[in-house]
Parts: structure tokens; sequence; C-alpha cells
């Protein structure tokens, strides 16, 4: 069986990616919340080959850490000064010596190939005994892309790059995706053959092709049924559609995986998110990172989660959350924003103009309007005033605010930090509690309303507010009857 032959897969990273325009290394811009290289370090993955090589040059720390990250173990080389996708395999050969088996080589600006269609590649090379098999797709607008230049009995002859190709062969709508596998034998032979004379100067992979034609050694093409999966990603505009390819095939999955979302179009998951059966996700709603969402959550619409823990049954609705945890049955929103390690226990509630920072809020406990809970602990069945501000910052250092269970507060009220309010107490509206407040008792600490009878006649003469004061006084002392 062939099946047994050993398989290396070699990732083409080495690029300079110049048509991004970017500070950022072309293969670390992310897609679906992971950078390009990272989607196809998974593909390779998946396909469990005996070895992984990735080869990298251009902005090279930072590649490699990313990769080191991503994918410990794989194996990093680095490319030397000559350009090109011919240069970049040989790097990676020098690092495969030993092996004799098949090598895939994938570009880590091709990020969308599914493990299937990668696996279904070697089955179609394997079984057809050829040097090379690569993988070609036909596309409306080739602009760009090798073309795959037939004979006249339909065999692959060789590949023709956009900037090489004359007006014939750049009509050819069959495009090389940049993906091959091939025996590494004769890819090593055929290498050293391979020459820079062409329109950029590189030392193009795709010119072994026509060497192994030449060679007679065998050169076929599967056409893949998936154009959209063959996107290369060169600028930011094939950026965005990878973006938009990768995030209907994440919406769909977790569809199909029984959870509803409203508006796919408008609904941005990232892959990196786990959402379980019967979770609605309602229009322009972002779930990102490692976001859980229990059964039953209700997301959105307008709103943004972002590592964050949502419970069974919750409901977080147009707010914004990085790093929170919202318990089972708690409701969120509408604007709210959840800050790092803001906890909302079981059954809670943070409610209209809401910030919560670094705090736990007890099961069954609610602060629902305008407030700022920060650095700040709550007990069970707590009901904040609304316009809660707990003063964590004074100027030096931050400080905690300590809240017993079932506390009532007024509205309006202001808790300076480091402070602690017993279990059972109550404030009055208005508060600025600046002292511990025991368990059960009643802090006051607004001083008592003082009426200052005609202040506005005697100091604002002739204004607005006199005439209506004065008309609305004499009206008063004749229904007085004085
Ligand atoms: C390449 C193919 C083209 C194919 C297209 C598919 C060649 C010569 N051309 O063109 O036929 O249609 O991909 O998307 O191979 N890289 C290196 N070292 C280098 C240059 C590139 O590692 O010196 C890496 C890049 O980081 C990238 C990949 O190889 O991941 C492809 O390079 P790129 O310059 O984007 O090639 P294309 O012009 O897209
Ligand atoms: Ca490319």
């Amino acid at each position: 069986m062939t099946s047994t032959t050993e398989l290396a897969v070699v990732i083409l990273a080495a690029g300079q990616g110049t048509r991004m325009r970017s500070r950022t290394p072309k293969v670390l811009h992310p897609v679906g919340g992971r950078p390009l290289v990272g989607h196809v370090l998974d593909t390779a993955a998946a396909l469990d080959p005996h070895r992984i090589v990735v080869v990298v040059r251009h902005e090279r720390e930072r590649v490699a850490a990313t990769v080191a990250e991503l994918a410990p173990g794989v194996v990093v080389v680095d490319q030397d000064e000559v350009p090109g996708t011919g240069r970049a395999v040989e790097a990676a050969l020098d690092a495969l010596t030993d092996f004799d088996g098949d090598v895939l080589v994938l570009s880590a600006d091709v990020p969308l190939l599914e493990p299937a269609t990668l696996a279904g590649l070697l089955d179609t090379h394997r079984g057809g005994g050829t040097a090379v098999t690569l993988l070609s797709a036909r596309v409306d607008d080739p602009t760009g892309y090798g073309r795959v230049i037939r004979d006249d009995s339909d065999a692959v002859a060789r590949i023709v790059e956009q900037k090489d190709a004359s007006p014939d062969e750049a009509a050819v709508g069959e495009i090389n995706v940049g993906v091959y596998v091939f025996r590494a034998a004769p890819l090593r032979d055929q290498l050293a053959h391979v020459g820079t004379a062409n329109a950029q100067g590189e030392k193009y992979l795709t010119d072994v092709v026509g060497l192994l034609r030449e060679a007679r050694l065998g050169v076929a093409a599967s056409l893949t049924s998936d154009a959209s999966a063959a996107l290369g990603v060169n600028d930011r505009v094939q950026l965005s559609q990878a973006g938009l390819t990768l995030n209907a095939r994440t919406v769909r999955r977790w569809q199909l995986e029984g959870v509803t979302v409203v508006d796919p179009a408008s609904t941005w998951i990232d892959v990196t998110a786990t959402l379980a059966p019967d979770v609605t996700i309602l229009p322009n709603t972002h779930v990102l990172g490692a976001t859980t969402v229990a059964a039953g959550a209700t997301i959105g619409p307008d709103t943004s989660l972002r590592d964050c823990e949502i419970g069974e049954d919750a409901t977080v609705t147009r707010s914004d959350a990085t790093l929170a945890v919202v318990g089972p049955g708690a409701t969120v929103g509408p604007f709210s924003y959840l800050r790092p390690n803001a906890r909302v226990g079981e059954g809670g509630k943070v409610g209209t103009f809401v910030e919560v920072k670094n705090s736990v809020i007890g099961a069954g406990s609610k602060v629902p309007h305008l407030s700022y809970i920060g650095d700040t602990e709550i007990g069970e069945r707590v009901n904040l005033g609304a316009g809660a501000i707990t003063a964590n910052y004074d100027d030096i250092a931050k400080h905690r605010t300590v809240i017993g269970d079932e506390v009532h507060t007024g509205s309006h009220n202001v808790f300076v930090a480091p402070v602690t309010i017993g279990d059972g107490a109550k404030t009055g509206a208005g508060a600025v509690i600046r002292k511990d407040v025991p368990a059960g008792a009643l802090a006051l600490s607004v001083a008592p309303q003082r009426n200052i009878e005609g202040w506005v006649e005697k100091n604002r003469p002739g204004t607005g507010a006199a005439d209506v004061a004065a008309r609305a006084r004499s009206t008063q002392e004749a229904a007085d009857g004085s």
C-alpha cells in the first residue's frame, strides 16, 4: 500500500508580503481570530504528518515566535537571500535530508483549504504515481495567480506566473493554488536546475513542474471543487475576502450544531470560540477569542464578547465584554461594559450604562443603572441603587470595596475604598460612604435639607424664575386666605 509512504509538510512563510503594505508580516495578519499561518499549521497538523517544516525569513523573529507558540515542536528553517518559493522549499529540504517520502508544500498565505481537500490531493497523488500532483482551481478572475498550462492532450505541461504569461496564457482560467505533493527525491533533483531568469528574478517552485514533465517523471493537477477555499491572500482586499469566507463557514458549522444565528452576514465568530446548542446570536454580534457560550444563552444584538465565559440561559444585550464571566441565568445590558475579571454571579444583573472591572457580583445581586464597579466584591442578593460609584483609586493606589449579602444601597452613592459594608446594611440616597458600615446599620452621610424661603425673588429679581415664583406665592397666599 502506498499510503504507508511518509509525509512531510512544508509551509512557506518567508515572503515579504509587500502588497499588504503593513508593518505586520503578512502571514501574521489574522482572519477568524487566528493568524494566516496558524490556519495553515492547523490544517497541516490535521493530516498527522511525520514532520512539519516552516520556512521563514522576512520578520523572522516575529513569525518564528508565533509558529513556536501555535505549534510547539514544529521545525523552523531559514531561507537565505535568494528569493522565491523554490528557494524556500530548498531550505526546507535541507532540514529533511534523510527524508524520502511525500512532501506536501503549503503556502502560509492560502489559509482556507480544508484537511479533507488535502487528504484527497494526497490520495490522488499516491494513486497516480506521479512525481508531483498540484492542486488547481477554476476562478472567475485568475489575475495574479500562476496559470496551469496544459498540452494538446490536456495533460499538465507547466505553470506560468502572471508576470511571465503571454496574453494567451493569461487568458487561461485554471490557476495554481500554490499547494503541491511532490515525491522528495525528484523534487530535490529538479530544484537544483531552477534558475531565476524570470520577470521577478526569483527561484520559482512552479518551474519544477515543467522540469519534471520534461524529465518524464509524471505531473498531474487535481482540480478542487471549492475554488473559494483556494484564495491566496496577497493584499487587504483578499484578506477581507478570506475573513468573509471563513466566517460564513464557521457560522454555518455552529448553525448545524444547533446554534440559532439570526443574521450570518452581521455575525462574526472566531474559530477559537465555542457555542453550545440552543444558543441564540442576534444580529451585529462578535464572538471572539476563547469565548465560550453555554446552552440557552442569548447574545446580542450589537454585542462584542472577547475571551468571555457566558453561562447557561444568560442574556447579554448591546454590550461589550472582555475576559468576563457571566453566570447562569444572569443578564447583562443593554449598554454594559464588562472589563477583565468582571464576574457576574448566577441570576445576577448588570444593567444599563454600567461598567464593571475586576469585581465579583454575587449570585442574585443587581447593579441595574448608571454605575462604575471596580475592584469590588459584592455578596449575594444585593441591590445597588442607581448611580453607584466605587471610588477605587486615590491617586496612588487601587483599593477594594467589600459589600456583604442582602445589602441595599440608596441612589447615587459613592463608596470610597477601602471600605466594607456589612451584611444586610442599607445606605441613604446620595451617601458618600467613607467609613465601614456595620452589618444591619443604615448609613446616612447627607446633611438634612434646609429651605430658604423667598431666596429667588430676593437674589434674582426680574428673572423669569422670580416672576413665576412670585405668582405661585401669591396664589398660594390667596388659597391660604391670608
Ligand atoms: C504563488 C505561486 C503561484 C500561485 C500562487 C497561489 C510561485 C512562483 N507562484 O504566487 O503560481 O498561483 O502562489 O497563491 O510559487 N514565500 C517564501 N519565500 C519567498 C517567497 C515566497 O517562503 O522567497 C512564501 C510566501 O510567504 C507565501 C508563499 O510563499 O506564503 C507564496 O508567495 P507569494 O509571493 O505570495 O507568491 P504568489 O505571487 O502569490
Ligand atoms: Ca500569494
